[in-house]
């Protein structure tokens, strides 16, 4: 038997105490690391101690996994880092929930409180009778913005419902390979046509932004509810009423959020516009999150995108009915252009009074002797 000499037991007892060195501190090492579950960072070393069932406490790793931890990752896509994303599940439910069953609510809520205005009011009509004298209410380029801004919206508003409704209503009608066709067209059709409603968007803000600046006559025409309800009422007004300077702001502003959350989920994880948003609010004391997962940030857009779409189509649907059957002569002015002059004294006095005073045709005021002075 071979006898250790000093020197070769030296040499094994430090081995014997390095190699228990190494173990304890890669012990210590995986302890400090996860044991608490709060490493914001699992770094390459974990891999190992992912795959190893059974070792120490995988359960505080796998809840800090659970709670949205992201992880490190060495390819180039970071976002890969992240395993498991908790508030995925409330997009989920928020998308398959409230936003299908409030939203298919609210527009029907809408159709119905239309049909129901319309059988109690009738259509509004041209009280003095046409005069079939007219008078040039928008001009080529007014209505080439108007009707970019509608067709674009009628088009993304029909292949946005379908993404949010087409599987439960379409898809049961049509069948499922018909309307995988359909869904893959209407989205192509969805992202171009968004760039002409911005387009139309931008056009429509630049030209009627001046006339929707508030003024005197608009608290008075909200307080007689615009004429609608009554007739033989109207409420002085100019180019537009306040009735048309509300809707005009909340498609400006309604409509630019829209475009630019259509943008967000167009250009996925390029430009993070909810975390920017929520920075600036948080200069005004709102308490918001600013560091926003990648694919959290889409989850936002998105819900945002729907909700905000869903809104405007009932206000549109709105709109379009007083366009057309809820007012006798009004499509006339996005038509040709043109509008009855008695039309335009009911609705927009103050404007139909200047417009008569530029071309020099005096204008009977409503109950009122003849006058070629403009109201203001
Ligand atoms: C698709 C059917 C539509 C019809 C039949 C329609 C009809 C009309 C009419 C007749 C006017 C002139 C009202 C007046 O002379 O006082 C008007 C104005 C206007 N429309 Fe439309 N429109 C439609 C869609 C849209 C859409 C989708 C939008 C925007 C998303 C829009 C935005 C506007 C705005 C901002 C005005 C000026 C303010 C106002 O008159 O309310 N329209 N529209």
């Amino acid at each position: 038997m071979l006898r250790a000499t000093g020197r070769t037991r030296k040499l094994r007892l430090s081995a014997l105490l390095l190699t228990l060195a190494a173990v304890a501190g890669a012990l210590l090492f995986v302890e400090l690391g996860f044991a608490d579950g709060a490493s914001a960072q699992l770094g390459p070393s974990t891999a190992t101690r992912q795959v190893t069932p059974g070792v120490g406490n995988d359960a505080a790793l796998w809840r800090a996994v659970h709670s949205g931890v992201s992880g490190w990752v060495s390819i180039p896509d970071r976002k890969a880092g992240l395993l498991i994303q908790p508030q995925g599940e409330t997009w989920r439910a928020v998308r398959n929930g409230p936003l299908l069953h409030d939203g298919a609510y609210l527009l029907g809520a809408v159709v119905v409180a239309l049909a129901i205005f319309f059988l109690w009011r009738g259509r509004i009509r041209v009280e003095d009778g046409f005069s079939g004298r007219t008078v040039t209410r928008f001009g080529p380029i007014e209505r080439f913005a108007h009707w970019l801004i509608a067709v674009s919206f009628v088009v993304l508003g029909l292949t946005g419902l379908n993404i949010t409704f087409g599987r439960h209503v379409l898809m049961p009608l049509i069948g499922q390979p018909t309307f995988a066709a359909v869904s893959l067209w209407a989205k192509y059709l969805h992202n171009f046509v968004a760039f002409a409603f911005i387009a139309g968007l931008v056009v429509v803000f630049v030209r009627w932004v001046t006339e929707n600046i508030p003024d005197k006559y608009d608290a008075g025409w909200l307080l007689r509810g615009g004429g609608m309800f009554a007739k033989g009422v109207h409420p002085p007004a100019k180019k537009f009423n306040a009735g048309q300077k509300i809707l005009f702001w909340l498609i400006v502003l309604g409509g630019g959020s829209l475009a630019a959350s259509g943008l967000d989920l167009l250009f996925p994880f390029q430009l993070a516009m909810f975390s920017k948003t929520f920075v600036f609010l948080n200069l005004f004391g709102a308490n918001l999150p600013t560091n926003l997962a990648p694919v959290h940030e889409m989850q936002l857009a998105s819900i945002w995108h729907a909700i905000l779409a869903l809104l405007m189509i009932a206000l549109i649907l709105g709109h379009v009915y007083i366009g057309t059957l809820g007012m006798e002569g009004a499509f006339d002015a996005m038509g040709t252009g043109e509008v009855d002059v008695s039309w335009a004294r009911e609705h927009h006095s103050v404007w139909a009074e200047r417009q008569a005073a530029r071309d020099s045709q005096p204008v009977i005021p409503l109950g009122g002797k003849e006058s070629v002075t403009p109201a203001e």
